[in-house]
């Protein structure tokens, strides 16, 4: 991390646990630990979202492909947030007949760099130029009037709640000129029995997942948490659709952070909330557009139904 994402990560671990309840925010999960644990969880036998978005991705792909590009042409491919690419490579090969320029953006450049090689190697007629930044930094400096499909995956717009959602699609669509496209790949609402075991596997990943934040704490900022004292408590609020995940304080005890020069206070039972993953059925799949000008145009869903890959385009 640089010097300024370093003061942010302080700042925020300082503000987060002095406030009641505690937080820290889901963004700080992923440092080469992370990345390699969130790699673990896709390859879960109960984590279902990336099986079931492949399964579109694989089984779909014309239906994907006629509602993203139809009466497009020359079209800049923009992927937000790289990953690794599996499930964008049978979207990538089934286009390879079109003229178009695949631009995965990731704020990590050796995301990006690792996916420029694979694309090259594997489908070398496709032209591909990552960018590395924050997402809306990138686009606004892309000097290209090439018509734009964004592709947004992986329920990853589920770790915001609707409001910043909204937000964020709002900042999107600002962003797409009129016949642009986006897919929104979101996890659907269902039954607790599929959706909990998902964020608690019974190997124990994601709760490695999760309290790895605490060891970071630890790496990165000098703190003393001690894990054995912290457990992983994911809850499903089917209500609302959305799952949290927390960590629990199993003792009253003091945790110091050196570079913060403080300590802060856990009592038995206290719980860090530390991310939200959005569900999303009809309704919230239309109303997430609200005061945008996209417009909902296709669902495209897996054989199970538990995962959906929505396309909007912008009017
Ligand atoms: C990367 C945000 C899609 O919320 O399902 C996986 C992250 N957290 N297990 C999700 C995550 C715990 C994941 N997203």
């Amino acid at each position: 991390m640089n010097e300024v994402m370093m003061k942010l990560f302080a700042q925020e671990v300082k503000e987060g646990l002095s406030q009641s309840p505690k937080r820290l925010s889901s963004k700080w999960f992923y440092d080469k630990k992370g990345d390699e644990l969130f790699v673990k969880i896709m390859g879960l036998p109960e984590y279902y979202l990336t099986k079931c978005e492949e399964e579109i991705f694989e089984q779909k792909t014309e239906s994907l492909i006629s509602s993203l590009i139809e009466g497009v042409e020359d079209f800049d491919l923009l992927e937000l947030g790289a990953g690794d690419g599996t499930k964008t490579m049978h979207l990538l090969s089934a286009l390879r007949d079109q003229v178009f320029t695949y631009r995965p953006i990731d704020i990590s450049s050796n995301a990006i760099k690792t996916l420029e090689e694979r694309v090259s190697k594997e489908l070398p007629d496709v032209k591909v130029e990552g960018l590395q930044g924050e997402y809306f930094e990138v686009l606004s400096k892309i000097k290209s009037d090439k018509p734009k499909v964004i592709l947004f995956m992986g329920s990853n717009i589920g770790n915001m709640l609707d409001e910043r959602a909204n937000d964020f699609l709002l900042e999107l669509s600002a962003a797409m000129n009129k016949g642009d496209r986006l897919l929104l790949g979101v996890d659907l609402i269902k039954d607790e029995s599929i959706i909990l075991p998902a964020y608690n596997d019974s190997l124990g990943i994601t709760a490695e997942f999760n309290l790895n934040l605490l060891d970071r704490i630890n790496r990165e900022l000098g703190g003393n948490f001690n894990r054995r004292f912290f457990k992983h408590t994911p809850r499903y609020d089917k209500q609302k659709g959305v799952a949290y995940s927390y960590i629990t304080s199993l003792a009253d005890q003091d945790v110091r952070i050196d570079a913060l020069d403080q300590s802060f206070h856990f009592n038995e039972g206290d719980r860090v909330f530390t991310e939200v993953s959005r569900k999303y059925d009809d309704k919230a799949l239309e109303t997430i557009t609200n005061h945008t000008s996209l417009v909902l145009k296709n669902k495209i869903f897996d054989s199970k139904e538990y995962f959906c890959d929505a396309i909007y385009f912008k009017e």
